[in-house]
């Protein structure tokens, strides 16, 4: 083999159209995605080290014959990503350990036969305070209420609008600064995914795009700031904030989710205090 044999998809500027292929490819990483997740459930508890979790997923993804993205994604060094209370994203997990009362999210995206799934969720670490709760909650309805809009033919401002005017009716505000994005072959690709915008905006969804919708929520102000380990996306104001997300194609007539939860734990219980 020579290099000429390798052929290495890119960023070409365009929203790519994917095939029935692409469908079978995505649903497989999708789902390995979803079950990394529904895995770290009974793991996310007090005084559990973060590295530790990130250990287990990065076991589980590799023991089951997949690669995880973020481990060689700019330096980044990990399977997953550990955002709590007001870490927005990109938490680096390490040697801190989760409390009770934290909100986490923990995010992966797994590489299978070169597709990737990229998915988030938020869980409870032991209980947590009202307030937290209806953040989640409210974040979840976000992403429910945006991924209603997807079929061919409605746009990705449809998209926006639907989760920015849920965010805000009920005076939490959305993250400008990180968006959703195209995927498939490549882990960040045309389109950016915006979390806010004017319905019938923007470009219009044809059957086989390829993309994810991962809001970010925040209790205060929508502004954030990265720390200087080059990473951590924090609230400028301290608040809490809260995101998941999921992989999605567009079909002939709407939407499949490649990362739905097979045991149907993509919303985890949290319990109250
Ligand atoms: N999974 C994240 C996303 O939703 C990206 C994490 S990149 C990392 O796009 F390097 F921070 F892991
Ligand atoms: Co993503
Ligand atoms: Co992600």
């Amino acid at each position: 083999m020579t290099t000429d044999d390798i052929t290495f998809e890119t960023r070409t500027g365009e929203i790519k159209l994917h095939g029935p292929e692409g469908f079978e490819g995505m649903r497989r990483a999708g789902r390995l995605a979803a079950e990394c997740l529904d895995m770290l459930a009974p793991h996310v508890k007090p005084g559990v080290v973060t590295a530790e979790l990130d250990r287990l997923a990065r076991e589980f993804v590799l023991d089951n014959g997949a690669l995880p993205a973020c481990l060689f994604y700019k330096g980044y060094g990990h399977t997953v990503c550990i955002s709590r209370n007001h870490v927005v994203c990109h938490g680096i997990p390490g040697d801190w350990a989760l409390r009770e009362g934290d909100i986490v999210n923990i995010d992966v995206t797994v590489i299978v036969d070169g597709w990737h799934g990229d998915t988030s969720r938020m869980y409870g670490v032991g209980a947590v305070s009202a307030r937290a709760r209806r953040l989640v909650d409210v974040t979840y309805q976000a992403l429910e209420l945006g991924l209603a809009e997807v079929k061919p033919g409605a746009t990705f401002g449809d998209i926006g609008h639907a989760i920015q005017k849920h965010v805000e009716g009920n005076r939490f505000s959305v993250v400008r600064d990180f968006c959703g994005h195209g995927l498939g072959r490549i882990f960040h690709d045309e389109p950016n995914v915006v979390h806010f915008g004017r319905a019938g905006t923007g470009e219009v969804l044809k059957p086989g795009m390829f993309f994810t919708v991962e809001p970010m929520v925040n209790i205060g102000k929508p502004h954030v700031k990265v720390l200087s380990d080059g990473w951590t996306a924090v609230t400028r104001d301290k608040s809490l904030s809260a995101q998941c997300e999921h992989s999605v194609g567009v079909t002939e007539t709407g939407i499949e989710i490649f990362t739905a939860s097979p045991t149907g734990q993509f919303q985890p219980p949290i319990q109250a205090d």
